[in-house]
């Protein structure tokens, strides 16, 4: 009879381990190594499956089906958009980074973070070079959540902060920011890409030697991107964007890379006096401010990862004081806004030349995909034409340069939440089908037809 043990093989090489580790010594591979029940026969007294040449056994393929599932465990810190953008809670033993602009509120939701795995039993430790333990006093003091249990520390020596989570055996620790830490046994400064490189290669090894989660503040660039070498969202498990307008109460997060869940999913906050609240209902509140009866807006749904989510796009036209006309695009690509105006004006004859014009979205949410085209052009011609757009209306599709409308993916699940929304006609390409009851179809072939029918 076959007899189960288990090793801690690494995908990559092969090699095993007499315990789990997050990094493979034979290969040096990260996050290859898995916990697997192997066969030994008696008889032959050697693992099964195990690759050949190093034990000189053959290898044997096994059928997917009979592949352990590997139990990922993941803590729930029951705010419902966190735990949604990282795949459904947090891993032990990986190590995730979130970048932002500064007041966007980095440090509140990881503090309430810890606060709520702190209350949930789990030993947490905060450490910050921003701030020192008083400031971190007063945020946690503004909260809903209880943080005062929290572990804080202000240190930016790397070496203190992580004998400190092993002293306090802390299972999530966060480290507010990477670019303030340093580590010894580098020369330069805090900040430097040598010093944030290896900062981080040093707490992702501590993540996986120790199976502590990690979540380590980065800041950004002018550009956006987390400040610092490219490899550090390569070393990262997930990389988490915080986003919004500093100055509205929205906030946007973003995971842009996560090794346990997909990608693009958006989770929405809102900034309140006590904390970030998730917000449970994002298309509700994103056309909460939609003035209808007003010219210049169209509502799109877009894909925001996995979750369909209905946003306003506004266009003002007006007339050009002086020379060349503005184009401003504030949350979609000046280049597509450019396109657009230039097919309306061929393939629809309808003029903007002598006007300026500006074009918005809703909450600093970002039209990243061309299948809110019509709703744009949409939008654009309503404002042209003084003519608000009817309120019930969705405009769902990509404008090609010949002026057709194309078909775009997902489009039950668009449609889907529009109706729920309440809406009850959507103009998209006639080979969109897709029947939704309630909501009715409305075929669009070119944008001239767009163009006649926002004019009439
Ligand atoms: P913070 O978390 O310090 O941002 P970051 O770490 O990304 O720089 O957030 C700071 C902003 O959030 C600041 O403008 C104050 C505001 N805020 C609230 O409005 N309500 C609150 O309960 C808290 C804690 C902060
Ligand atoms: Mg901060």
């Amino acid at each position: 009879m076959p007899r189960p043990r288990s090793v801690y093989r690494c995908a990559e090489c092969g090699h095993d381990h007499p315990k789990w580790a997050g990094r493979c010594e034979a290969c040096g591979a990260w996050n290859t190594i898995a916990e697997e029940p192997i066969t030994v026969r008696p008889d032959q007294g050697r693992a099964v499956g195990r690759r050949s040449g190093r034990s000189g056994a053959a290898a044997i393929p096994q059928p997917l089906a009979e592949v352990e599932q590997s139990r990922l465990v993941r803590w729930t810190t029951g705010i419902p958009e966190f735990d949604f953008v990282m795949g459904g809670g947090i891993v032990p033993g990986s190590m995730a980074l979130i970048g932002g602009e500064p007041g966007i509120g980095k440090s509140t939701l990881l503090l309430q973070t810890a606060a709520r795995l702190r209350a949930a039993g789990r030993h947490v430790l905060y450490a910050s070079g921003e701030e020192s333990p008083e400031q971190i006093r007063l945020r946690a003091d503004r909260l809903v959540e209880d943080a005062g249990p929290v572990l804080v520390l202000g240190e930016t020596r790397l070496e203190a902060i992580v004998d400190a989570a092993q002293a306090s055996r802390a299972e999530l620790l966060v480290l507010d920011s990477i670019q303030t830490v340093y580590t010894d046994t580098l020369e330069s400064a805090p900040g430097s890409v040598g010093q944030v490189r290896e900062c981080a290669a040093r707490l992702m090894r501590f993540a996986k030697e120790s199976g502590t989660a990690v979540f380590v503040v980065g800041h950004v660039t002018k550009g956006g991107a987390i400040a610092g070498p490219k490899t550090l969202e390569h070393i990262a498990d997930t990389v988490l964007y915080f986003e919004g307008e500093s100055s509205l109460d929205y906030r946007l997060l973003r995971a842009t890379k996560n090794r346990f869940g997909s990608v693009d999913e958006l989770g929405v906050f809102s900034m309140t006096e006590r904390g970030l609240s998730a917000v449970a209902n994002p298309s509700a509140v994103f056309l909460a401010a939609r003035s209808e009866g007003t010219s210049g807006s169209a509502v799109t749904a877009l894909m925001e990862g996995t979750r369909p989510v209905l946003v306003e796009v506004q266009a003002l036209a007006a007339p050009s004081g002086y020379g060349t006309p503005q184009r401003v695009a504030t949350g979609l690509d000046p280049k597509r806004l450019a396109v657009l105006l230039a097919v309306l004006e061929r393939r629809g004859g309808a003029s903007f030349a002598q006007l300026d014009v500006f074009v918005q979205v809703t909450a600093g949410v970002r039209l990243r995909e061309p299948g809110a085209d019509l709703a744009v052009a949409a939008a654009l011609l309503s404002s042209l034409h003084n003519r608000p757009t009817p309120a019930d209306a969705l405009y769902l599709g990509e404008i090609g340069l010949g002026g057709e409308i194309r078909p775009i993916g997902g489009i039950e699940r668009r449609l889907a939440e529009a109706c729920r929304l309440g809406f009850t006609r959507a103009f998209a390409s006639p080979r969109q089908g897709s029947q939704i009851p309630g909501l009715r179809h409305v075929p669009l072939h070119h944008v001239d037809e767009l163009v006649r029918a926002l004019a009439a």
